[in-house]
């Protein structure tokens, strides 16, 4: 059944676990993430980010979700990822989507609490739950700004404070070292910040970027009031190594799309299940 970010993680938060939000662009994606949550009977939240719009629909997506989720037992939440524009954050509402993400992150705090509270106002009406993220990170795709300095963008506890109250915000993405795509070496998170930042705000926190952060690191990253974990890069690249391998061992002329798409599927899910498994 679909369901509400604030509904899955408000009990997440008390019972300090998190749940895993997989990135999806296509049916494959979607009934991979779909297919091991169904397995281990556990909620997950189905992210399309509106850097994806080009890959397809969101209307198309909120369809697939809504006509394979709906019938299920488990919770699931559909999800939109990293909107910076009101018009995506409309289209993914009226498509279906049970909670957005307004990503204000590169603004000025006093801009980021006056859209973010535009926002919350306009999905709260209709049920939908909103993420706000404070502090800065890199691209989605895993890519830098030139000269950016991860420390400096760090969420500072005073805002986060000021930020959740003032907006009214079901979930707060932090900056804290966490970047999204490939760490160069082992990540280094403040988890002194984000327990200051756990104890300064009552909404549950969302660690963006989580692919390649060390099972320890996240565990503990939950035992501070994670509740939200984002990945996306971990199980791409794995699907494109298995589709590597794949094509390897399998150099029949004839070899058809969909075989590989399966193969592809199948080490989709078994990452998902791998990161569930992990925050349960
Ligand atoms: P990764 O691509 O690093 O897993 O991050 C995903 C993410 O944070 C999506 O919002």
């Amino acid at each position: 059944m679909l369901t509400t970010l604030s509904t899955l993680l408000e009990t997440a938060k008390q019972e300090k676990r998190a749940v895993g939000a997989f990135n999806v662009y296509n049916l494959e994606t979607i009934l991979a993430v779909v297919e091991a949550a169904n397995r281990l009977k556990s909620p997950v939240i189905i992210s399309f980010g509106e850097g994806y719009f080009s890959h397809a629909p969101v209307e198309a997506i909120a369809a697939i979700v809504k006509e394979i989720c709906t019938p299920l037992a488990i919770q699931v939440v559909l999800h939109l990822d990293h909107a910076k524009e009101l018009k995506s954050i409309a289209r993914a509402i009226r498509a279906g989507f049970t909670s957005v993400m307004y990503d204000g992150s590169a603004l000025p705090l006093c801009e980021n609490i006056k859209n973010t509270k535009h926002i919350v106002e306009y999905a709260h009406a209709v049920g939908v739950s909103v993420e706000g993220e404070l502090g800065y990170m890199n691209n989605e795709d895993g890519t830098f700004e030139e000269g950016l300095d991860l420390e400096k963008g760090y969420t500072s506890v005073q805002d986060a404070a000021e930020y959740v109250a003032s907006t009214g915000i079901d979930a707060l993405a932090v900056a804290i070292g966490n970047a999204h795509g490939i760490y160069k070496g082992k990540p280094t998170l403040d988890f002194v910040q984000l327990g200051k930042i756990g104890q300064a705000v009552p909404v549950p926190i969302v660690l963006h970027g989580c692919s390649g952060i060390p099972d320890d690191y996240l565990r503990k990253a939950v035992s501070l009031g994670v509740s939200k974990i984002n990945v996306n890069t971990e199980i791409s690249t794995g699907a494109v190594l298995s589709a590597r391998k794949f094509l390897a061992q399998n150099t029949a002329k004839d070899l058809r799309f969909e075989t590989v798409l399966m193969d592809a599927r199948h080490s989709m899910s078994a990452t998902v299940e791998r990161f569930i498994k992990l925050l349960s």
